[in-house]
């Protein structure tokens, strides 16, 4: 079984930023070599989703390693045409594998059960996974996702991470298909990892603040 963890950039770094940062992760990833054949093996995927105009600049450098994929933050909710500033599945599917949909600080903006229906029909037509994130059982969950992310809005970037047997509750409450990835996210910490690695129940971990330094996000990894 695969475990998945996804960085999160948010609205963070520069070109530069970025490029010390994939070549600070590799040199951390390359001395480790449990890391390594955990990569090689497929025992973990690594998910990195920086905004979008900083994909392309990482994407060379981190294709030195095996399984590790790039992934955006959003995804416009239209067809390609007169849609000026949209970023679409049709330029994003040359670039990632993933896009994360319905992120609690997209949905604050503005975002619609509506518009994130049409992201994901959008994402699917040109083959890129949906990594679906809800808050709680209010959001809908559309029964085609393979990723359902919860991050419950209190423990995002609070360091009030849920506990495991609170996760684990909810999962429960959602019902999901057994083929679906259930991933946690909200102030995931290498302090608070070794909790959720510990259990098959979580397929992988949505890391926002704690990725964004490449050491810290490397340690998180690295408790595998
Ligand atoms: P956090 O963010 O790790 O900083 O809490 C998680 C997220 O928003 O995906």
């Amino acid at each position: 079984m695969t475990k998945y963890f996804i960085a999160n950039w948010k609205q963070n770094k520069n070109q530069a930023e970025a490029i010390q940062w994939a070549d600070d992760l590799i040199s951390l990833i390359n001395t480790d070599s449990k890391l390594i054949n955990a990569l090689n093996s497929k025992k973990i995927e690594i998910i990195v989703c920086p905004s979008s105009p900083l994909i392309s600049v990482i994407k060379n450098k981190l294709s030195s390693l095996n399984n590790l994929s790039l992934g955006s933050q959003d995804v416009s909710k239209f067809t390609g045409g007169r849609h000026t500033g949209e970023i679409g599945a049709k330029t994003l599917s040359d670039l990632v594998k993933y896009t994360i949909v319905g992120h609690s600080e997209r949905r604050a903006q503005g975002e619609t059960e509506n518009d994130i229906e049409s992201k994901i029909i959008q994402l699917q037509k040109y083959q890129i996974e949906p990594i679906l994130c809800i808050g709680g059982e209010k959001d809908k969950i559309y029964n085609n996702i393979s990723f359902l992310a919860y991050e419950p809005v209190e423990s995002i970037g609070t360091g009030n991470n849920l506990k495991l047997n609170e996760v684990l509750k909810m999962k429960k409450r959602l019902n999901l298909k057994s083929s679906t990835k259930f991933i946690y996210g909200g102030s995931v910490s290498s302090l608070n990892i070794g909790e959720y690695l510990g259990t098959n129940e979580i397929d992988g971990l949505l890391i926002g603040n704690a990725s964004l330094d490449p050491k810290s996000f490397y340690n998180i990894v690295a408790k595998i």
